[in-house]
C-alpha cells in the first residue's frame, strides 16, 4: 500500500470542491477530483499542483458510483471522502414550503442527501477495512434545526437531513478510527454562495479540510464551522 493518503472530493471541479482539491493535494493527498464533465474536470486536474486525477462522478449516477471501489481498490486506501457536491435547486429565497416544487425537492434531495448516501455506500466499506479515515458532509447553517429560517426551502430540507445522515452513519462507525461530521463553510464566493458572500473559497475550505485530515483522537459525530463546533 502506498503511504500516500488518498481523497475522494464530490463536485470537486469549481467552487469549495475544486479548492479544497487543491489544498489537500498541497498537503500531500493523492486526490481523486470527481466531476460530472470528466473532460472539465481533468482540465481542473492539470491546472493542480500536486498529484490529482480526475474520475468522472454525477452523484446520482449509480453507474458512475459503481465504479468507486475499482478505484480505491486500485489505489489501496481512501483517507478522506469529502461529499461536497450540492445544489440550491429552483426554489429561492422568495419560495414558502407550501409552494415548494416537489420534483425539485426530489432532485435537491437526490444530489444533496442520497448523492452522499451513494458515495458513502460505494467507498465506506473499503475505508473500514482499514478502520480509519475521515468522511466530511459539506452542511450549511440553513439545515440547522436550532437556527431554522424561511427560504430555499428545499435546501434547507437536504441540508437537515444530510446533517442526520452523518449522525447516523457517525453511529454506525463508533468504535472505529473513521470520524464523520458536516461542516459548514460559512457564506462563500462561489456560483451558489454569489458574488456578496463574506468569505473567500480558501477561507471557506479550511474547516473543510481541517475536519478531513483529522488526527484519531479528533471528534465524530458533530457540526462544525471553521473547526469549532456548532447546534444542530
Ligand atoms: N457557497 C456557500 O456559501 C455555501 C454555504 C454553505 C454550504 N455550501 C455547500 O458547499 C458545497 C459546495 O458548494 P459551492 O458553493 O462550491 O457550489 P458551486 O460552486 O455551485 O459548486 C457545486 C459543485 O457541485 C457539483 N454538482 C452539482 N450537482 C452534482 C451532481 N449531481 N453530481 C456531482 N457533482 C454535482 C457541481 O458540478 P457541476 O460543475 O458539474 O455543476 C460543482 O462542482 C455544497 O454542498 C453547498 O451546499 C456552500
Amino acid at each position: 500500500m502506498s503511504d500516500q493518503p488518498v481523497a475522494l472530493i464530490t463536485g470537486g471541479n469549481r467552487g469549495l470542491g475544486r479548492e479544497t482539491a487543491r489544498q489537500l493535494a498541497a498537503q500531500g493527498y493523492y486526490v481523486l477530483l470527481g466531476a460530472r464533465d470528466l473532460a472539465a474536470g481533468r482540465a481542473i486536474a492539470a491546472g493542480l499542483e500536486g498529484s490529482v486525477e480526475a474520475i468522472e462522478l454525477d452523484v446520482t449516477s449509480e453507474a458512475h458510483t459503481e465504479r468507486l471501489p475499482g478505484v480505491v481498490e486500485r489505489l489501496g486506501r481512501l483517507d478522506a471522502l469529502v461529499n461536497n457536491a450540492g445544489i440550491t435547486g429552483r426554489a429561492s429565497y422568495g419560495t414558502s414550503i407550501l409552494e415548494l416544487d416537489l420534483a425539485d425537492l426530489a432532485h435537491v434531495m437526490d444530489v444533496n442527501v442520497a448523492g452522499a448516501v451513494r458515495v458513502a455506500s460505494a467507498v465506506v466499506p473499503l475505508m473500514r477495512e482499514r478502520g480509519r479515515g475521515a468522511i466530511v458532509n459539506v452542511s450549511s447553517g440553513m439545515g440547522q434545526l436550532s437556527d431554522m429560517g424561511k427560504g430555499a426551502p428545499a435546501y434547507r430540507l437536504s441540508k437537515t437531513a444530510l446533517n442526520a445522515f452523518t449522525r447516523v452513519l457517525s453511529q454506525e462507525l463508533a468504535g472505529t478510527q473513521i470520524k464523520v461530521n458536516a461542516v459548514c463553510p460559512g457564506w462563500v464566493r462561489t456560483d451558489l454562495g454569489g458574488p456578496n458572500a463574506s468569505l473567500s473559497v480558501e477561507e471557506g475550505v479550511r474547516g473543510i479540510v481541517w475536519a478531513a485530515t483529522l488526527p484519531a483522537d479528533g471528534p465524530t459525530g458533530g457540526f462544525f464551522r471553521h473547526g469549532k463546533a456548532i447546534p444542530w
